[in-house]
């Protein structure tokens, strides 16, 4: 028997999310954010699930070129663009779409000369003070940007990003979205149409119809957890697409004080059982995951004890005194939800999912 760890990706529930996505944004088109291994899912599966989706977008010219490599023929947009100007060249001859959100950036732009026409996305800062050029100097940007002979109908378009979408009530949304609107308001594309312009992320999508705008973002919500916190209505109907699983190695009767692992840290408080679980840190579940933390072994609750181990790790079998060697565990998916684990974990699903590493299978299939 090979290393019983993998991640199954259900590429329907994968399907089912976008559906979500675009029944929540019927008058948007949607970027499906596929960044970082598509939050470790697997870039070009991912993209190739996702054939409905209007564009991609990514962190880098490698993604990029992985995805045309792979014959993916949707807009695919940089959304840091170029980061130094020998990009360019290799950027457009993929047709990639760029971020614009520094003076570097644009510099490079008015001295690159193209024949193919180019799309690029300026991005200002409305308040994530992350990336982007500032309300005030956006506009001057915009400009030039314009006057550069490769950028063509519809091919100047606005991006900002929000800092705290995944808090429903939290005034910082509504103040970043004011700034915006007044930004794009005052600018037209050549052709006197209003400019395209792209604010939502997943959280945005689903709770904020007036942040939709031309373009969406989701990222997180493809993958079926939830964007925000707390859990918000609009997110119940996301599905897990990546169940991180593996079995049971070993199953010990223990004693009375008996302490489990490294370090010691955690004492059987009376005569149980305790399984050994083939994943660890090596695997990308997370070290610093606490005592407590849900497993699911056969289905049922059988709580994290001890430290991880970078191959195992231990949980208490109380619950279910007749699991045995073999019997399937669940880390985080379908029945545990990665948010659950991430919360234990003080961390965030989105780091639980992009952790885990290449000796991890992606097995891929539709449920
Ligand atoms: C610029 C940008 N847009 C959209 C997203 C997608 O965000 P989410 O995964 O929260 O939907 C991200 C993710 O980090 C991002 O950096």
């Amino acid at each position: 028997m090979t290393r019983p760890a993998r991640a199954r990706i259900d590429l329907q529930a994968l399907a089912h999310n976008f559906s979500v996505a675009r029944s929540a944004a019927r008058d948007s088109r949607i970027m499906a954010v596929v960044k970082a291994d598509a939050y470790g899912h697997g870039l070009v599966a991912v993209a190739r699930a996702l054939g409905r989706a209007d564009a991609f977008a990514v962190a880098s010219l490698e993604e990029a070129i992985q995805l045309r490599e792979a014959g993916i023929k949707q807009d695919v947009v940089l959304l840091e663009g170029v980061f130094d100007p020998d990009e360019l060249e290799v950027a457009i001859k993929h047709q990639l779409q760029l971020v614009v959100h520094n003076m570097e950036q644009v510099s490079w732009l008015e001295k690159f000369r193209s024949g193919a026409s180019v799309c690029l996305w300026l991005k200002v800062d409305t308040g994530m003070h992350r990336l982007g050029f500032s309300p005030a100097d956006a506009p001057a940007v915009w400009q030039r940007l314009q006057r550069l002979p490769y950028v063509k109908n519809n091919g100047l378009r606005w991006m900002s990003h929000l800092a705290c979408a995944d808090e429903f009530d939290n005034p910082a949304n509504g103040r970043q979205l004011a700034r915006f609107t007044e930004v794009i308001e005052h600018t037209q594309t050549p052709q006197g149409t209003a400019a395209e312009a792209s604010l939502a992320n997943s959280a945005a999508l689903l709770t904020r119809p007036d942040m939709r705008l031309d373009w969406v973002r989701p990222g997180i919500m493809l993958y079926g957890a939830s964007p925000m916190m707390p859990a918000h209505e609009a997110d119940a109907g996301l599905r897990a697409v990546m169940t991180l699983e593996s079995r049971l190695i070993a199953v010990h009767q223990r004693r009375k004080g008996e302490a489990i692992g490294y370090g010691q840290i955690w004492e059987c408080p009376e005569d149980m059982p305790v399984g050994i679980v083939a994943i660890g840190y090596g695997d990308g579940y997370p070290r610093h995951a606490p005592s407590g933390t849900p497993v699911l072994v056969n289905g049922k609750t059988a709580p994290l004890v001890g430290r991880v181990s970078m191959d195992m790790i231990c949980v208490d079998l109380r619950n279910q005194p007749a699991a045995q060697t073999g019997d399937s565990v669940v880390l985080w998916g379908e029945g545990n939800p990665a948010e659950t684990v991430a919360r234990y974990a003080e961390t965030i699903s989105y780091e639980l999912f992009c952790g885990v590493t290449s000796r991890i299978p992606r097995c891929y299939y539709e449920n």
